[in-house]
């Protein structure tokens, strides 16, 4: 198998030793606590199903309670506590309203400062409201609807809106172009898109709605309304009679709203993410199993109580949005904060202000933005008070050891328990992760599954891999409840892609993993052609697409490179029609990097350019992906490269002709 991480660095990870046990402190107050967490890993090492019944029995509340558990007639389409019936955002809200309504739901700060807060009876106030203005739009159970908005308190009330009316929602990261926007809205053929007219980012505007009109202009026949909150107050074009403003959506309407209850099967959501072939896939997720496993890993990985101040990054366009900031602290009844804008603005005191502001207790984020921090120096986060924080979380990415020492150090003042947790889109939560008050870390290594997860490292034949230190496919066992169900109308792809390598007995998840002496967990990243720029995964063919789009383009390779804060960056390889261009490519890389950016979003654009006369091609007319990826890095290339159709072709991609 080819490990996509180079042979230096699996060394290192190997040799790191050190480890961190929770304080005395830490493990004193945190639930689960040692005695907690092996009670319940001995409930689900008697058996996974009754292990979740139990939970989704005591954990949430039930409109009518189910008798079924695991339903696998149809395996790998696995479906969990199907005849059971309740209401997410009841859930999330209703259920907190009597003993906790005053309690702070949201706190939410906009880029140029201005700081909102939202109760629990406030926000479900307003989700009420704009869920009742979405029923007297018509919307209904099962309508997609799709979600571009800045990261703003009003799209956390859009979503759970959603849920309180059974309206699937698909929300779209807006970072992501138009052509984005309008695949996503023609695949899951939604009614309606929920806007805004511009969102602030580093000082600027982004324009959403301007990127929405395009979308709807180019395709997105389906969309019968397009409801724009005034945020920026930007002029922006309006279509009579199809867009709507928020505050008309909601003005008169009532702040109760009888909510739909939805099998617990329901859709809840579709997200899109990349894959090795094809356009993104909506990724569907449940309404009853997500919602139970995104409340339990919020509390069992984040130690979540009452008077946590939980900030969670990452933004709504992404599952991290979705499960821990959206669903999983709403459920527990905790406070989220929020923050619209870039993290470097004004300055790069930005996270670490918020920190000291609103006393954040629990900070989760990606290693790209801890390397990027770190890069800027000690002095920057040692000029605020961090006192306030007990824990720290990083996702996205394998994260080096350098980087979490820095967070261990600097960001969490040696207290802090880290909580590095590996999980996907596709896994709805955290999967393996370290229960901070319980588990020993290591820097680099997720360490173990949680309660009810069983994972494994499995060769190719799907024999867990023999010998300390192996690598292999990192596989889940068993399903779980918060497991996605299907691709959105592509359910062939979901078992093509999730389950068909070994014969639908296991999850595979496309990453290669390996186990340490002490059973810890340490990823080493995508076996397929997914790269992960800045936590972000990305299909190399949708960069290869949105390239040979271009009208000079006759051919494209994308392969991905070391970066030392993006973890990744996208290393393209283009062919032209005509003629090479030579001497000075400057501006027509430029163009090109432009150009995907339009096609797919700022972070899919290419940090190099490189043109040849041809990609390197076996006889059989297979592009060798892997000698551009050893080319891309500067690497010495030590693969065989006679059997290539043509050989002359290396010195040109190594940019040395
Ligand atoms: C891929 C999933 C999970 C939410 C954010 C990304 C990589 C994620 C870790 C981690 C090593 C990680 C994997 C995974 N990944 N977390 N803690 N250590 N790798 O979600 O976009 O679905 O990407 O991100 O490669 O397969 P996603």
């Amino acid at each position: 198998m080819i490990l996509p991480m180079s042979d230096k660095s699996i060394e290192s990870v190997l040799t790191e030793n050190r480890v961190f046990p929770p304080s005395a402190e830490f493990a004193a107050q945190a639930h689960p606590n040692a005695q907690e967490l092996s009670r319940l890993h001995s409930l689900a090492s008697l058996g996974t199903e009754a292990f979740w019944a139990a939970q989704a029995r005591e954990h949430l509340s039930w409109h009518k309670p189910f008798t079924q558990v695991l339903d696998s007639t149809n395996a790998p389409n696995y479906r969990w506590f199907a005849d059971g019936q309740l209401n997410v955002s009841v859930n999330c809200l209703d259920v907190h309203l009597a003993a906790a309504g005053d309690r702070t739901a949201i706190i939410f700060e906009a880029e140029h400062g201005e700081v909102r807060r939202y109760s629990y009876a406030q926000l479900h106030a307003e989700i009420c409201r704009f869920a009742n203005g979405l029923r007297a739009l018509g919307a209904k159970k099962g309508d997609r609807i799709i979600i571009y908005m800045p990261m703003l308190a009003e799209a956390i009330i859009a979503m759970q809106a959603c849920a309180r009316i059974g309206a699937i929602h698909s929300v779209v990261f807006g970072g992501f172009s138009a052509p984005s926007v309008r695949d996503r809205i023609d695949d899951a053929k939604a009614r309606f898109v929920i806007t805004a007219d511009g969102g602030w980012r580093a000082g600027k505007v982004v324009e959403l709605k301007t990127a929405a009109d395009k979308a709807l202009c180019e395709g997105g026949a389906s969309v019968e309304h397009v409801i724009v909150l005034k945020h920026t107050g930007e002029d922006i074009p309006f279509k009579e009679g199809r867009d709507l403003w928020w505050h008309d959506v909601v003005a008169g309407q009532s702040t109760t709203c009888q909510p739909e209850w939805v099998g617990a099967e329901h859709p809840l959501f579709l997200l899109y993410t990349s894959g090795s072939t094809g356009k993104p896939k909506g990724v569907q997720h449940s309404s009853g199993g997500y919602l139970l496993g995104a409340k339990l890993t919020s509390k069992w990985v984040f130690d979540l109580k009452r008077d946590d101040v939980f900030w969670c990054t990452a933004d709504i366009g992404w599952v991290t949005g979705h499960s821990y900031v959206t669903y999983g602290p709403l459920a527990n009844g905790n406070t989220v904060v929020i923050y619209e804008g870039a993290p470097t603005f004004p300055d790069a005191g930005r996270f670490w202000k918020m920190i000291q502001d609103h006393k954040v207790t629990v900070f989760y984020t990606a290693p790209t933005a801890i390397r990027a921090l770190m890069k800027l120096g000690d002095a920057i986060p040692e000029s605020y008070d961090l006192s306030s924080l007990r824990l720290l979380g990083s996702v996205g990415e394998p994260i080096n050891p350098e980087a979490w020492m820095w967070y261990h150090r600097v960001i969490g003042g040696e207290r802090c328990p880290i909580v590095d947790t590996w999980w996907q889109t596709e896994t709805g939560v955290i999967m393996i992760s370290p229960v901070p008050g319980v588990t020993s870390t290591k820097p680099g290594s997720c360490t173990k599954p949680l309660p009810g997860v069983e994972a494994d490292i499995v060769d190719e034949e799907g024999e867990p891999v023999k010998g300390l230190d192996a690598g292999g496919y990192l596989v889940i066992k068993k399903p779980w409840p918060s497991m996605l169900r299907t691709i959105w109308n592509d359910n062939a792809r979901y078992i093509e892609t999730y389950w068909a390598k070994f014969g639908n007995r296991y999850y595979v998840a496309g990453d290669s993993a390996h186990r340490d002496k002490d059973g810890y967990y340490w990823i080493m990243g995508r076996i397929d052609d997914v790269l992960n720029v800045a936590g972000h995964r990305l299909g190399t063919m949708e960069i290869e697409s949105a390239l040979v789009a271009h009208p000079r383009i006759a051919e494209a390779a994308v392969v991905g490179r070391p970066h030392d804060v993006k973890g990744e960056s996208v290393f393209a390889f283009v062919v032209c029609k005509g003629e090479r261009p030579t001497g000075d490519t400057k501006a027509f890389r430029e163009e090109l990097r432009n150009w995907v950016g339009e096609q797919l979003g700022a972070i899919a654009k290419p940090d190099d350019v490189r043109f040849a006369d041809n990609l390197p091609k076996t006889r059989s007319g297979k592009i060798m992906r892997r000698l551009l990826r050893t080319i891309a890095r500067g690497e010495e290339i030590t693969q065989d490269i006679s059997t290539l159709e043509n050989p002359h072709i290396v010195e040109q991609l190594r940019g040395r002709e």
